[in-house]
């Protein structure tokens, strides 16, 4: 199984405890990844696999804290995240059958934990943090990054920006065409895993 990578300062949140808590979780990765790589005892997974569940319900609570103050305006969004990720967790904890099975799991609660949240949504709230303290508006920032949606309409492409993005999947929030009247869905291309 591929080898996670190591934190490194640009995955930065701006914020020095939230930070060495990524790094905690970082070198959790690590350990697993170590581990999968090996025969490893059920025990073993399931003691891996509370660990990161403990922490990382501590983790997300000091960083929602963290968003707050500082009024990031993704903070809805980004709990119903988190609360996801502790939500396929702890099935995981509960329904774990084979140890292979439990092996594979993990892996990818972890990959997408680690690469997919700290990576693509974390990060974020640096890039927010830095660009208020510029004075800059955060808008003018998300302006450049769109995801691509689909309608009815044949050849058609709607470009919705990264608020909407975590509103239509996290939320549950749906939008329609006002063209067709139907439900954008998400040209899923890249973002498989999350
Ligand atoms: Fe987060």
């Amino acid at each position: 199984m591929e080898v996670f990578p190591a934190w490194d300062e640009k995955y930065s949140v701006g914020n020095t405890d939230i930070d060495s808590q990524h790094q905690t979780l970082f070198a959790l990765a690590e350990k697993t990844a170590k581990l999968l790589n090996r025969h490893i005892y059920k025990t073993e997974v399931k003691e891996l696999l509370s660990d990161f569940f403990n922490y990382m319900q501590t983790h997300f609570k000091d960083e929602e804290e963290y968003m707050e103050s500082i009024n990031y305006p993704y903070l809805v969004e980004h709990k119903a995240m988190h609360k996801k990720i502790i939500k396929d967790m702890s099935c995981l904890i509960n329904d774990c059958s084979t140890t292979n099975d439990l092996k594979e799991k993990l892996y990818e609660i972890v990959s997408v934990w680690l690469l997919e949240h700290i990576v693509k949504h974390d990060m974020r709230i640096n890039k927010f943090k830095e660009n208020q303290e510029e004075k800059k508006i955060i808008e003018k920032i998300e302006k450049d990054e769109q995801y691509d949606y689909v309608c009815g309409c044949k050849d058609m492409i709607h470009k919705l920006d990264y608020g909407l993005h975590i509103k239509i999947k996290y939320l549950n929030i749906a939008y329609k065409c006002k063209k067709c009247s139907k439900e954008l869905v998400f040209n899923d291309l890249e973002e498989k895993t999350e």
